[in-house]
């Protein structure tokens, strides 16, 4: 049979997520615990409020969700400052990623993005048929003067990870001033903030900022890391109102599910599991640069809560090498990284496994 795809369709490369548990349990027969670092997850799990709430309306799931998703959306607007209508949520900030494009981008036009942040920009790209740009970062950053220098007459969007996955790294607050200095005021800037409560601080720009200015500027944030809630898929993004409105007519009804709303409202009151995770994260990352560094490894100082580590040599054997012994970490040759692994900051005794499994593999594992 030919192929009936459409023909931007028959190029796009599909996401590669990280290698679910079970899957894992399936191939290989293990036994015992397997540690999935490989998605970014928070390995605390989801709040114990929110966990509580889900059980108790579960018998509603008879029920179609609340469309407007009116009292997460007023709960989220409210906290940070802004109107129901400068809000909006989604199936995962993947989804939002998708109505972005979906919304301002016609067929040919581009947008540009760093050659090494997060995959779905250019996938999300490919599939409604933009011309993606990928600038080249530098030392392991994004290079936002060479982004501006990409921006062409028919650029529509800019996306920007900030952190950016998979290297960790952050655009510090000065560049991302001088940035919004420079970029053309009718090009749309994304900055996807999903790991923000891992990065806010003195170095971090608040971009929500630039939207309360009435500037083009879309910020995106996930329930799916530090608030443990990637199993239910939730996103959000702020905008100024006329954005939100044009995203708006994107979406699909019901986009959010019953359970993904109850959940998230409850998180959000839960401010002390947010504080643990976010403690717990640096602590496991201090631990973790001690460590690699013992072991000669090279890695980039993360502001997620995550680590890239390049291990020199062809990331199969390592990967392998780990999943054998019970844990998942992410290869990144997909990324052009054919010799790094990203690997997600687990709980203390997550993490001293990963260790002792990458010693292992330094001493014997080569062979
Ligand atoms: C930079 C970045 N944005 C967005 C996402 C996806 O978030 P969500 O689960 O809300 O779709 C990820 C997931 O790893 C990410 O790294």
């Amino acid at each position: 049979m030919h192929n009936l795809a459409r023909w931007k369709i028959r190029s796009v490369k599909p996401y590669v997520p990280g290698k679910p548990i079970e899957e894992l349990t399936r191939e290989l027969g293990i036994k015992g615990e397997i540690i999935k670092l490989a998605s970014n997850e928070n390995p605390l799990g989801p709040s114990p409020k929110a966990m509580e709430m889900v059980s108790r309306y579960i018998k509603e799931l008879n029920l179609y969700p609340d469309d407007s998703a009116y009292s997460l959306t007023k709960k989220i607007a409210e906290m940070n400052g802004l109107s129901t209508d400068e809000v909006i949520l989604g199936n995962g900030s993947v989804e939002i990623m998708q109505m972005i494009d979906l919304a301002f981008v016609n067929p040919g036009e581009s947008i540009v993005t760093s050659e090494k942040s997060f995959s779905l920009y250019k996938i999300i790209g490919d599939i409604v048929g933009a011309r993606v740009i990928e600038t080249p970062m530098k030392d392991g950053k994004i290079d936002l003067n060479l982004i501006l220098e990409d921006i062409k007459e028919d650029t529509k969007v800019v996306f920007i990870d900030n952190p950016t996955n998979p290297m960790g790294t952050l655009c510090p607050k000065d560049e991302v001033e001088d940035f919004m200095k420079r970029v053309p005021e009718d090009v749309i800037v994304v900055w996807d903030e999903a790991y923000y409560e891992y990065a806010r601080g003195e170095h971090f720009k608040e971009t929500i900022d630039y939207v309360k200015q009435g500037r083009n500027v879309i910020v995106l944030r996930t329930f799916s890391k530090v608030y443990g809630l990637a199993g239910l898929r939730l996103g959000y993004a702020f905008a100024k109102k006329e954005i939100i409105d044009a995203l708006g007519r994107t979406r699909l009804p019901f986009n959010v599910n019953t359970m993904a709303q109850i959940a998230a409202y409850y998180a959000l009151e839960d401010t002390e599991h947010v504080r643990k995770s976010v403690e717990m994260n640096s602590k496991g990352l201090e631990y973790l640069y001690e460590e690699f560094s013992k072991m000669n490894l090279k890695f980039y100082k993360s502001w997620g809560n995550f680590i890239l580590v390049d291990l020199g040599i062809n990331s199969d054997k390592p990967y392998n090498f780990l999943l054998k012994k019970g844990i998942i970490v992410r290869p990144v040759k997909n990324y052009s990284l054919p010799t790094c692994l990203r690997i997600t900051v687990g709980t203390p005794s997550q993490n001293q496994k990963l260790v002792e499994g990458l010693k292992e593999f330094l001493e014997h594992g080569y062979s």
